[in-house]
């Protein structure tokens, strides 16, 4: 059976973006394969999080995971940092990553930019980490948004020149997936590219956002004076609301928009506002289980205690290969 792995960062709640995304491709392949899904906190590290806040997110995107459907039964759920089979693998990997190729991923010049006065080793070798995440379990799918193809594609090159370097057939080339067969942007309500965590106020709808709060988001999305000629093109706010409201309506709702933007009869206050009711339509089920998991830490701690135990076992049998094919299984044996 294929092997399937992703993560997400315990850096807050998960919003639209996560939910389209990735975790709705979770849900799907948790039926077909064997899947590992894992709450990455070792990543949120490079941000310096308050240790109380981190351990508390942590907690949350697993609640989240569930409430939208990841069965504990089906898939293996776990949290990074229980499994320290992964750092040591960090560790070997770093010797594949080359300064030059991790200088130049996107993600580090983008938080570089943000964040100059926190330029971490941690960050730098971000992709590394995230190349042991999924060569651990040697992973063949790996449903991600579009922000995440080119830490695929570096987690690639490790993985073919270990092979290369050691002339082994043992890390897979793992393949960032979507079942739409291209890989999901979902954007943000402020006009202004990718629905995020850490972009400004207003820009992500969160899971756990209730009514008023959606309402609210919505109502104050960017928008432009509307189309004077028919059929014009759209700009990029409202080509963005079209995209979300794509993911949360009917086909029959997002036409009959379409044709009134298309004849310039088109009203952005009932745009938003059908928008508005068809989000919390979506969010409001999953909200609620939200609120159930999150005060129910027994039932956290026994997934995660099964789950870490389960991905242990599948990370140690790729951990005791690696360390035998690089020279490092004991000599004292
Ligand atoms: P993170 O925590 O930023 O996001 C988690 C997942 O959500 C997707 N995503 C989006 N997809 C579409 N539109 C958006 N606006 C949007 N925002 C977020 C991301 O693409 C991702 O799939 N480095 C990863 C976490 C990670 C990981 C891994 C993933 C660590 N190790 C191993 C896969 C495999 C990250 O920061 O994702």
């Amino acid at each position: 059976m294929e092997r399937v792995l992703s993560g997400i960062r315990s850096t807050g709640q998960l919003h639209l973006g996560n939910y389209f995304g990735a975790v709705k491709n979770f849900i799907e392949l948790q039926n077909t394969h064997e899947c590992y899904f894992f709450v990455a906190n070792l990543h949120a590290l490079t941000t310096h999080p308050d240790p109380k806040q981190l351990a508390k997110s942590v907690k949350t995107v697993l609640a989240e995971y569930i409430a939208c459907g990841i069965d504990p039964n089906k898939a293996t759920l776990f949290v990074q940092s229980d499994v320290p089979e992964i750092s040591e693998l960090y560790t070997l990997l770093n010797s594949m990553a080359y300064k030059g190729e991790l200088e130049k991923c996107t993600s580090f010049k983008e938080k570089i930019k943000k964040h100059h006065e926190n330029i971490n080793a941690g960050l730098l070798t971000y992709p590394v980490l995230m190349a042991a995440d999924i060569l651990i379990h040697r992973a063949h799918k790996v449903p991600v948004g579009k922000d995440q193809e080119q830490h695929l594609e570096m987690t690639r090159n490790f993985a073919v020149r270990f092979n290369h370097r050691y002339g082994v057939d043992f890390f897979p080339e793992p393949q960032a997936f979507d079942f739409s067969g291209k890989l999901v942007k979902v954007p943000g309500l402020d006009g202004s590219g990718k629905m995020g965590k850490s972009e400004g106020a207003g820009n992500a709808i969160f899971l756990s956002d209730d009514d008023e709060t959606i309402r609210d988001k919505v109502k104050a999305a960017k928008t432009n004076s509307g189309p004077t000629e028919p059929n014009s093109i759209k700009s990029i706010e409202i080509e963005n609301l079209f995209t979300l409201m794509k993911l949360v309506s009917t086909p029959d709702v997002v036409k009959f928009y379409d044709d009134k933007y298309n004849d310039c009869t088109i009203r952005y206050g009932d745009l938003k506002k059908q928008l508005g009711e068809d989000i919390i339509k979506f969010v409001q089920p999953i909200r609620e289980k939200i609120v159930d998991f999150e005060n129910n830490d027994a039932l956290l701690a026994e997934i995660a205690q099964h789950g870490a135990e389960k991905a242990r076992k599948s990370a140690k049998a790729t951990l005791d290969g690696v360390r035998e094919i690089m020279g490092l299984t004991s000599i004292w044996q």
